[in-house]
C-alpha cells in the first residue's frame, strides 16, 4: 500500500438521456485509489456503484453516458484514450470482473484458451507458453487439477471455480487496478471467504489496487482499506475502514451500518438489523440540496443546499451537521 494515487476520479458525472432530458444516476464523483490499496464502494440497490464501476473503463453502455469529469489512471485520462490505446489498458493494466462469471467467459471455448488468449494478445505469448502460463495461474487461484482443468469448458465448472477462472483471466497481466463488482455475492459463504482473501493476497502481493464493489459490511471490514459510501450518484463519506465503521460521521453510514446484514459478522451480539426508513428515490426525484434528505432523521431546513465536503483528517464527508 502507498499514498500514491494510481487512479483518481474528478467530478465524474454519468446520466441517460430520456425524452424529458438527461438524469443524472452519478452526480460529480471525487474520489482517489491508492497504488496496491482495497477501496469498497458501498451503498443501496441504485446508487450507482457498477456505472461508477464500468465508467473507469470507459465501458458504459448507451443510453447511459459519462457527461462530465476525468478518470486519471496513472495520470493519464481514460475518457480521453483512443480505442487502441483502451484495449490495450483494459485487461492488462487494469481489468474488471463481475458477479455473473458468464458474462465474462466465452462458453465454447476452454478456460485454458481464455486465459491463453489474454496472454497472446498483451503479452506477445505463442500458444503452448500460453498454456503453461495459463496452468500455472490457475493453480495460483486454488483450482485443482489445473493441467486437467485448463481443458475444460465453463459449464463444467462449479459456480466457484468459474469466478476463480475470470479471476485468473483478469489477472493474467497482473494489472496494477482490478474492479470487482460483487464478484462473490452468488458464491456460498466458504467460497466468498476463499475469493476474498485470495483478492487480498494478490492485492498484497502485486501491489494491486482493488475497487470492491459489496453489500457486506462484514466483508469490507476483512478487506478494505478504505470504504466509500454511496448514495444517489454521490460519494456520502470516505475514509479508513477502520474509521468509518467504528465512528460513522454520516446519517446515511450510520443508517447503512445499522441495516446491512453481514455472512461475515455473527449478529448474535449485534443490535437487530434496522432498515432505513423510505427508498433510494427515482432518478428523476432525488431532492434538491442533499439528496439524502427526505429519508433523514436529523433534516432541517440547512439541508435544503449543496452540501459541501467536510473533512476531519483524511475522513470525508457531505453533510452540514
Ligand atoms: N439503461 C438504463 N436506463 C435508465 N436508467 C438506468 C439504466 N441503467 C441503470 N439505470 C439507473 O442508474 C442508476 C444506477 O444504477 P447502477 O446499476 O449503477 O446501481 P448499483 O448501485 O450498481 O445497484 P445494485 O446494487 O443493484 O447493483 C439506477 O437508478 C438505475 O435505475
Ligand atoms: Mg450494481
Amino acid at each position: 500500500m502507498s499514498d500514491k494515487p494510481l487512479l483518481q476520479i474528478r467530478d465524474l458525472q454519468i446520466g441517460f438521456d430520456t425524452p424529458s432530458g438527461l438524469l443524472l444516476a452519478v452526480r460529480g464523483i471525487d474520489l482517489n485509489i491508492n497504488e496496491g490499496e482495497i477501496t469498497a464502494l458501498v451503498g443501496e440497490s441504485g446508487c450507482g456503484k457498477s456505472l461508477t464501476a464500468m465508467s473507469l473503463l470507459n465501458l458504459v453502455e448507451a443510453p447511459g453516458r459519462i457527461t462530465a469529469g476525468q478518470i486519471l489512471f496513472k495520470n493519464e485520462d481514460i475518457l480521453k484514450m483512443g480505442d487502441e490505446r483502451l484495449n490495450k489498458m483494459r485487461g492488462a493494466e487494469a481489468s474488471i470482473i463481475f458477479q455473473e462469471p458468464m458474462t465474462a467467459l466465452n462458453p465454447v471455448f476452454s478456460v485454458g484458451t481464455q486465459i491463453g488468449e489474454v496472454f497472446i494478445t498483451h503479452g506477445n505469448y505463442s500458444k503452448k507458453e500460453a498454456r503453461e502460463k495459463a496452468i500455472k495461474l490457475l493453480a495460483h487461484v486454488g483450482i485443482p487439477e489445473p493441467q486437467r482443468r485448463v481443458d475444460s469448458y465453463p459449464f463444467e465448472l462449479s459456480g466457484g471455480m468459474r469466478q476463480r477462472a475470470m479471476i485468473a483471466m483478469a489477472l493474467a497481466m497482473s494489472p496494477s487496478l482490478l474492479i470487482a463488482d460483487e464478484p462473490t455475492t452468488a458464491l456460498d459463504v466458504t467460497i466468498q471467504s476463499q475469493i476474498l482473501h485470495l483478492i487480498k493476497n494478490l492485492s498484497h502481493s502485486n501491489q494491486m489496487a482493488v475497487l470492491l464493489i459489496t453489500h457486506d459490511i462484514g466483508i469490507v471490514s476483512l478487506v478494505a482499506d478504505k470504504i466509500a459510501i454511496m448514495y444517489a450518484g454521490l460519494i456520502m463519506e470516505f475514509g479508513e475502514t477502520r474509521k468509518v465503521l467504528s465512528k460513522p460521521k454520516h446519517p446515511y453510514t450510520k443508517g447503512l451500518l445499522n441495516s446491512l446484514p453481514s455472512v461475515y459478522v455473527q449478529q448474535k451480539n449485534k443490535k437487530r438489523l434496522e432498515p432505513i426508513p423510505g427508498k433510494v428515490p427515482e432518478l428523476r426525484e432525488i431532492p434538491e440540496g442533499c439528496v439524502f434528505s427526505n429519508r433523514c432523521t436529523s433534516y432541517d431546513k440547512s439541508c435544503d443546499t449543496d452540501i459541501p465536503v467536510k473533512s476531519s483528517g483524511k475522513h470525508y464527508y457531505r453533510c452540514v451537521k
